[in-house]
């Protein structure tokens, strides 16, 4: 504030204007879209809106310590950067960037099975702490290979996705036509792995569309159930948190299965288009399992406030989706740590000016529901 002024916009909401001005048609759809009439994807951010902060005064919030360990990682503030598939999409330097970005603050990296570079190279970028997002793959040598990829290389969880065995409606990418995976973008993973290279004919580095085509076939398995996760948890020592889980029953069946957390999540409204937002799925999940599992929260964050509104609810953490994708698409490396700061900024000075000094004394009693 002494004259010099931000190269990105601070407002993220006004970031995201200028990226979807710049960005190619298709890209922007991938990335702005969500399912059907994108109700759902709305609904995440209205949400948050309906809840209002009631701070307290006179409390000395002079010294305020953000630090929380979620899924074993002990991170410096409640929030972690959610996976995002085929970065490459917005900013040549794809994950690589945001990698080095989310080390710089600290911030767990949670690293999409789809990425645009492989698990190890993004594994090498900036040293912070990285989750691995497994896309849980048809072929079951193939998952195994995945996990013990992401041990190797020093993953500290894993997050398994399950709202996307079947791809969403999305009306956006329909329309133009395009994926990034069948263009070869996002399937890094894939091709670097010797079990998924053993099941071509020829290398992909020979027939890359019959790579492709082994990718779609992989890529999911809708047969699988919660006895599968046996599987799962036999062959991983690392904490696993599902994502996805919107319904109660669902997180008391983790529980039960000797799952370590869970992701409240919609996957951004990309999936069922008139689902539940994530943050009004939250609250009876918190009573049903929050004593007992980790539960995180993705779909529709956009401000250290909904941060806050997130944690009072009963979240241990959120993770942040598209608002850093905006960043790297607008600046690279620069563009992601600016939104992440500008985040953790916002959270800790709430969190002060709420009159609180630690994400743990926060409660559904800082909160009022707007009155509609
Ligand atoms: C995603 N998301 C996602 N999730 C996942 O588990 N694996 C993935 O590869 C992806 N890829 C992906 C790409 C794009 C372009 C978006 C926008 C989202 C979902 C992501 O992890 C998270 O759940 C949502 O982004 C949260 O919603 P908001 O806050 O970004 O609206």
């Amino acid at each position: 504030m002494a004259g010099e002024t931000p190269e990105h916009p601070v407002s993220l909401s006004a970031l995201a204007e200028t990226v979807l001005g710049q960005l190619e048609s298709k890209a922007a759809d991938y990335v702005f879209g969500g399912a059907g009439t994108e109700d759902t994807m709305r609904a995440n951010e209205a949400a948050f809106r309906r809840w209002r902060i009631v701070p307290r005064m006179l409390r000395d919030v002079s010294a305020r310590d953000l630090t929380v360990t979620v899924l074993g990682t002990e991170l410096p503030a409640p929030v972690a950067l959610a996976p995002i598939g085929a970065q490459t999409i917005v900013h040549p330097e794809g994950e690589l960037a945001v990698a080095r970005a989310a080390a710089a603050v600290g911030l767990p990296m949670a690293v999409s099975t789809v990425s645009s570079s492989t698990l190890e190279e993004i594994a090498g970028a900036g040293g912070g702490p990285k989750w691995f997002q497994l896309y849980w793959p048809g072929n079951r040598d193939f998952a195994a290979s995945l996990l013990t990829r992401a041990e190797a290389a020093g993953y500290r969880a894993v997050l398994v996705t399950l709202d996307t065995f079947l791809p969403g409606w999305k009306t956006r990418d329909l329309q133009t036509a395009w994926q990034p995976f069948f263009d070869g973008l996002g399937i890094a993973n894939y091709l670097a792995d010797p079990v998924f290279r053993s099941l071509l004919e020829k290398p992909p580095e020979e027939d890359m569309q019959a790579a492709i085509g082994q990718f779609v076939m992989q890529f999911s398995n809708p047969r699988l159930t919660w006895a599968d996760l046996e599987f799962l948890r036999s062959r991983t020592t690392l904490p696993i948190a599902l994502k996805g889980i919107l319904h109660p029953d669902d997180a008391r069946a983790a529980r039960e299965h000797g799952i370590d957390g869970i992701v409240v999540s919609n996957h951004g409204g990309r999936q069922i288009d008139g689902a539940i937002a994530s943050l009004d799925a939250l609250v009876e999940i918190v009573d049903a399992v929050g004593d007992e599992l980790e539960i995180l929260l993705d779909s529709g964050v956009r401000s250290g406030a909904d941060v806050v509104k997130a944690l009072a609810l009963g979240a241990d953490a959120v993770l942040l989706g598209r608002p850093y994708l905006w960043g790297l698409a607008a600046g690279g490396e620069a563009g992601v740590l600016a939104v992440l700061r500008a985040i953790l900024a916002e959270l800790d000075l709430t969190i002060g000016l709420s009159g609180h000094t630690r994400p743990a004394e926060l409660g559904p009693g800082l909160l009022v529901a707007e009155p509609r």
